[in-house]
């Protein structure tokens, strides 16, 4: 299974998001991650759809948008027009996951689920033959800079074993104080794509590139 670093841009420069994008592609990433924020499941706000389809046409990276809005099938349309490649949405609030998924594939963008630290892995299992990837947060999200929570990998943990059984093709990622330091415990659990932000933006650039080599990133 192929193994991405994945910086946050929620870490970069709000003044400037597209030199901090143009940065992750310069050190030779594939993928961004791009959080979204809506002050009702989150306690944060961070930046909308327009953001997203203005920072499209500079960059080649994969669009991977992480939706933390309480109601993410309202603002569904926005978001696919903006370019996303990967759209996740949180199974925490109340609306209807599956149409929601449905729509996201039918608009021919990848799918992802995602849960918070203390939310039940359970939650996930009827939807894994269904999705393109799974996100365990490693901090309640709202906020960059936060510590990671290993207890989260018993979850990537019971995942990936139900991937093998079941020969499943989802990706594993993890999102929240991730950092160099947490590699080795991630790969063992199974994660595949590591969700960096602070850990990132605050590092050299040879530090990036050992970073993603130790993820297993090839380039
Ligand atoms: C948390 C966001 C994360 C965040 C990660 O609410 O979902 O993607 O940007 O940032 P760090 O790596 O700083 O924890
Ligand atoms: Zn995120």
């Amino acid at each position: 299974m192929e193994k991405i670093l994945a910086p946050s841009l929620l870490a970069g420069n709000h003044a400037d998001l597209k030199s901090s994008l143009k940065e992750v592609e310069d050190d030779g990433r594939s993928w961004i991650h791009l959080d979204l924020m809506d002050g009702h499941f989150v306690p944060n706000l961070s930046f909308g759809p327009q953001t997203v389809s203005d920072l499209r046409p500079n960059s080649n990276l994969f669009f991977d948008v992480h939706l933390m809005l309480a109601r993410p099938d309202l603002y569904l349309e926005p978001f696919i027009q903006a370019g996303s490649e990967l759209i996740t949405i949180h199974l925490e609030p109340e609306y209807d996951h599956l149409a929601t998924l449905n729509k996201i594939r039918s608009a021919g963008i990848k799918t992802g689920l995602a849960i918070n630290p203390d939310t039940s892995v359970d939650l996930f299992f009827p939807y894994l033959d269904q999705v393109d990837l799974i996100l365990c947060m490693t901090v309640n999200p709202g906020f960059g800079g936060q510590s990671f929570k290993g207890y989260v990998l018993e979850k990537v943990r019971e995942l990936s074993k139900r991937r093998n059984a079941e020969d499943y093709s989802f990706l594993i990622e993890v999102d929240g104080g991730v950092g160099p330091q947490h590699v080795e415990e991630c790969l063992d659990a199974g994660v595949d794509v590591f969700v960096a932000g602070t850990s990132y933006y605050n590092s050299s650039q040879d530090e990036r590139a050992k970073f993603a080599r130790s993820v297993g990133e090839k380039f």
